[in-house]
């Protein structure tokens, strides 16, 4: 069985899949209030719970997308009904909105799984001057032995584990200027928001355990950040 770790997020219905869940999710309200944010796209948006969250508590004009189908079936699912918000299927090396659009983009733990640098630079390319992006990623705070990179990034198809600097410098290349690269307390965690339907491939229990013996056995090597970061107004 060839099932990814995003597969399994997917058949599970796990809503708010990043570190420090919906409980982070609610801080971004804090954050993002300083910015612009009248359209935000949430890229890799999931369940699409932040958007259902991001919908109760502000007026923009919220936009999601997602590359897994299950997840944005559930999403629309989770979403019927709110007006001012809609998500599309789609990948984020070529996301389908025109350039200028939006003026902020929130990822929580999805860049990571893409090629972080292209990604950047299609988020900028869609983002208005001074928009921000505001992500939520996995960060290495101490050297993963070569074993453990392997093991950490075969199992979520990452290509390569950023430090803070990798992911400052890939920010700055990618034309925006860092405002913030901020340590999430470790102990901030969300409930597991999750729908087991009967007859579940056991399989998919299996490599959920698995994922959580990887993030203990590396819990003193990896840590959450958050990186927000303005575009620069010096592209065309
Ligand atoms: C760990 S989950 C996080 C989902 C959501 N942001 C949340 O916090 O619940 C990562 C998500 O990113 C999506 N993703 C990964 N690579 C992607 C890509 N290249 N384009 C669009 N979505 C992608 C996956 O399908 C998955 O839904």
């Amino acid at each position: 069985m060839n099932n990814t770790y995003t597969d399994m997020l997917a058949k599970l219905k796990i809503g708010s899949a990043h570190p420090g869940g919906l409980a982070l999710t609610k801080k971004i309200i804090d954050k993002i209030k300083h910015y612009p944010h009248e359209t935000i796209l949430d890229a890799g948006c999931g369940t699409g719970a932040t958007i259902a969250y991001l919908a109760e508590h502000t007026d923009s004009t919220l936009i999601g997308i997602d590359q897994h189908s299950q997840m944005i079936d559930h999403a629309m699912k989770r979403l019927a009904g709110i007006e001012n918000a809609e998500v599309i299927l789609a990948d984020m090396s070529t996301i389908p909105i025109e350039a200028n659009h939006v003026n902020c983009v929130i990822a929580e733990s999805s860049v990571s799984f893409t090629n972080i640098l292209n990604t950047l630079n299609e988020f900028n390319r869609i983002l208005q001057n001074n928009g921000i992006i505001y992500l939520v990623e996995m960060t290495a705070i101490k050297p993963l032995t070569d074993q453990e990179r392997e093991a950490f990034c075969s199992f979520y198809g990452f290509d390569s584990v950023y430090t803070k600097n990798d992911w400052i410098e890939a920010i700055r290349k990618a034309e925006f200027t860092i405002l913030e690269a901020e340590r999430v307390a470790p102990e901030t965690k969300g409930a597991i928001d999750l729908e087991i339907e009967p007859g579940i491939d056991p399989s998919y229990f299996k490599m959920m355990a698995e994922h959580y013996h990887l993030i203990e056995q590396l819990q003193d090597k990896l840590g959450t950040y958050i990186y927000i970061a303005q575009k620069r107004n010096n592209k065309v």
